[in-house]
């Protein structure tokens, strides 16, 4: 075996349910392919193993929703949400035509996604072309898994960072060209209108009708502010809910990632569940710009997929354990506690059903690629709940010690 990783294995299943395993054994073949996800014992196995016990080794984290060019603004306290993007998002997005200055930024991020433990995630970058080549670069030169978008603005911020929808299809399509499906889909390219406000209707059409043509993922913003919403509905009077702009534009879809999704009722969770769009929760995010509090349960007792996003800079962290951590109090807070299996399944699981790479990622099963990371852990004989609580919760320190995508050690 390429990889032998002996250590507390904890995971959640594809099917439901928890894969837990005090002194367990993770084999991945020369493929990066897992070959057994188990109990150390019953693998018999007598080639040489690492051994990383008392660590606890778990799925590769994924993040559902992340900005690059925010990388550097985390803790601006200039919210809420239509400040923070004028006073603090704006100016630094404007940077990154500088092409050094990009590529420095995509370097630093790359290397805090790796020390964080997420493997896989769901990037916006800014509406530069030539910064987002750099963003595809740098995770493409470091191994992670992920899904980019050149972000769409013709309106709403300062003119250094507009696109016309014109010059914007034809950089998403050369984008498309050269990084949609790179290295067996490592990376892959997503239409990404930034939200309603930053578009036209005419911008909106186009972004659907692009996801179409190619069968590309989407990933916009929704509902994630009251002022934001009553402003939707201003610049889009033809529309019925902040969901139906999307609706109208041909976004929605089992391709479609739309994060936040605070401000929604009923009617329109059984929308984006009848169209099997899906939803990044971003709960750290939603507390520093007080934006409100989404709740869990229409979603999923509806079956829509959700996954868990750090929704860096307006989440604090890049650690996905900060932003499980976060997902818990905001449970609590609406007076729906989740449970902490379920917490991990979000950030992990859920994520890769979001992302679309669920059948590759996202649990340590037989079959699977192996997106691994390796986490500390204080106590040498750990029960489920034991591990669970310092995987989530005792995080003064949330780098991970190793990381892996598809077997191979990221540095
Ligand atoms: N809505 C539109 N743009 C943004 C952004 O960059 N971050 C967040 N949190 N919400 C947005
Ligand atoms: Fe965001």
């Amino acid at each position: 075996m390429a990889l032998a990783l002996r250590g507390t294995l904890l995971s959640p299943h594809a099917a439901g349910g928890t894969l837990f395993e005090a002194d367990g054994l993770l084999l991945v073949d020369a493929e990066g392919t897992i070959r057994y996800a188990g109990p150390f014992r019953a693998a018999k196995y007598r080639g040489p193993v690492d051994d990383v016990r008392p660590n606890l080794i778990t799925p590769g984290f994924i993040d559902a929703h992340a900005h690059f060019p925010q990388t550097r603004i985390i803790g601006c306290a200039t919210g809420p949400l239509l400040d923070w993007l004028a006073n603090s998002v704006f100016p630094e997005e404007a940077r990154f035509t500088r092409a050094a200055y990009a590529k420095t930024v995509a370097a630093e991020l790359v290397g805090r996604l790796a020390q964080a433990g997420t493997t896989t995630v769901a990037l916006f970058s800014s509406s530069s072309p030539s910064a987002t080549a750099t963003c595809f670069s740098a995770l493409a030169e470091a191994g992670l898994r992920g899904i980019v978008g050149l972000t769409w603005m013709e309106r709403l911020g300062p003119p250094a960072l507009r696109i016309t929808t014109k010059a914007a299809v034809a950089a998403s399509e050369r984008l498309i060209r050269r990084w949609h499906g790179f290295d067996h889909d490592r990376l892959r390219f997503a239409v990404t209108p930034r939200f309603a406000l930053s578009c036209s209707r005419s911008m909106l059409r186009a972004a659907g009708d692009l996801a179409g043509a190619h069968d590309l993922p989407v990933q916009t913003h929704i509902a994630e502010n009251d002022h934001e919403g009553v402003a939707t509905l201003k610049a889009h009077p033809y529309a019925s809910s902040y969901l139906d702009v999307y609706d109208q534009a041909g976004l929605l879809g089992p391709r479609t990632i739309l994060a936040h999704a605070i401000h929604l009722t009923r009617r329109d969770f059984n929308r984006i569940g009848e169209t099997d769009s899906t939803i990044a929760h971003c709960p750290d995010s939603n507390f520093f710009l007080g934006s409100g509090r989404m709740r869990l349960k229409p979603p999923l007792s509806l079956g829509i997929r959700v996954g868990l996003g750090s929704d860096v800079a307006a989440g604090r962290s890049f650690s996905m354990r900060r932003a499980m951590a976060s997902a818990y109090d905001n449970a609590l807070a609406v007076g729906h506690p989740v449970a902490l299996p379920e917490l991990l399944r979000l950030a992990t699981f859920g994520g890769a059903e979001v992302l679309g790479c669920a059948a590759t990622t996202g649990s340590l099963e037989v079959g699977k690629e192996a997106d691994v990371v390796v986490v500390p852990q204080r106590r040498a004989t750990p029960t489920l709940d034991a591990a669970l609580a310092g995987l989530i919760f005792d995080t003064d320190e949330t780098h991970v010690a190793r990381c892996y995508v598809r077997g191979r050690r990221l540095v």
